[in-house]
């Protein structure tokens, strides 16, 4: 079967990329070249950006099985042609990642619509599809990898708010098995954690990991929301704070039995995952 994968460079596609690496013939394609090579993945790598269908039709040429991932809901055109070149390059099943926020009916922000959008486009391609919705990758910590290493602290809205938040590389597993096994066409699989988690727990795996203490500042809605939209346009800042104000609900705590139920193993909790990239919080 020769793979490509989209958004090789993300925090679920770089895992991808590595569940296959000894696969003949995987595409990663990516729009930044230096960056994969800087975090040598495995695989050819071919570059093209989601807004350029004809570099998309040439990186997944030959490719009978595409990993789906776009990061932009203010871009909802990417999907679009990620599949139209597709089409084109002749894939037959693809595997996209989406949000568990999708099948909450309370769920009426930007990032939802965009996500659910993007999966009807894919069941409505003549593709076979599966997908993937994915809860908070555990690797969204890594945003508190800097002011961990700088200052010792973390700052963040909802410290006490759990979430059954999932290892990147279970998320592969499950993305692997789907893209090679034709039981898996058609299904629509959400994927969590093992357990739910606060922040303020997060912080405290992170900090026995570390051998030093992290401090929590609780940031109010105004702060938060500040912060996203120095970093987001104001749309996706909104989205933010909304997708927070559910989770402070309980709407992003429910653990699913996916990931043991596809790859025949325990999905990781978030010592391990701690464990296994406390270099990222440590002062070089
Ligand atoms: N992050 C979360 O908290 C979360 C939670 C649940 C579900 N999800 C879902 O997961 C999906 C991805 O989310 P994310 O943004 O967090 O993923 P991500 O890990 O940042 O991955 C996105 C990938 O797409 C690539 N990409 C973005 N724009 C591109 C373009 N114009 N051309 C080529 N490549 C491009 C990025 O490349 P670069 O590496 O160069 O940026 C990156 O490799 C979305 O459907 C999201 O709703 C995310």
């Amino acid at each position: 079967m020769r793979i490509a994968v989209t958004g090789a460079t993300g925090a679920v596609g770089c895992e991808v990329a590595r569940a296959l690496a000894g696969e003949s013939g995987v595409r990663l394609v990516v729009r930044d070249v230096d960056k994969a090579a800087r975090m040598g993945l495995p695989g050819e790598v071919h570059a093209a950006d989601y807004g350029d269908v004809p570099a998309l039709e040439r990186a997944l040429a030959g490719a009978e099985a595409l990993f789906v991932v776009t990061g932009n809901p203010l871009r909802p055109e990417h999907d679009e042609h990620i599949l139209a070149a597709a089409k084109a390059a002749g894939v037959r099943h693809a595997v996209k990642i989406s949000w568990t926020a999708v099948a909450d009916p309370t769920a009426d922000d930007l990032v939802a619509r965009w996500n659910r959008r993007s999966e009807e486009l894919l069941r409505d391609s003549g593709l076979s599809w599966t997908v993937l919705r994915m809860r908070t990758p555990m690797s969204n910590a890594l945003g508190w990898a800097a002011s961990i290493r700088d200052e010792g602290v973390v700052r963040a809205l909802g410290g006490a708010d759990r979430t059954a938040c999932v290892d990147p590389r279970d998320v592969a597993a499950v993305a692997v098995e789907a893209l090679h096994g034709a039981e898996h066409a058609g299904r629509t699989y959400a994927l969590t954690g093992p357990e739910p988690i606060s922040v303020r727990e997060q912080v405290e795996e992170l900090a026995g990991v570390l051998q030093h203490p992290i401090r929590f500042e609780e940031l109010t809605e105004e702060q938060a929301f500040a912060r996203w939209c120095r970093r987001f346009p104001d749309e996706v800042a909104r989205a933010l704070l909304q997708g927070a104000q559910r989770r402070a609900a309980g709407a992003s705590a429910a653990v699913e039995g996916t990931v043991a139920a596809v790859t025949g193993r325990a999905p990781a909790n978030f010592a391990r995952w701690a464990a296994d990239h406390a270099d990222r919080f440590r002062a070089r």
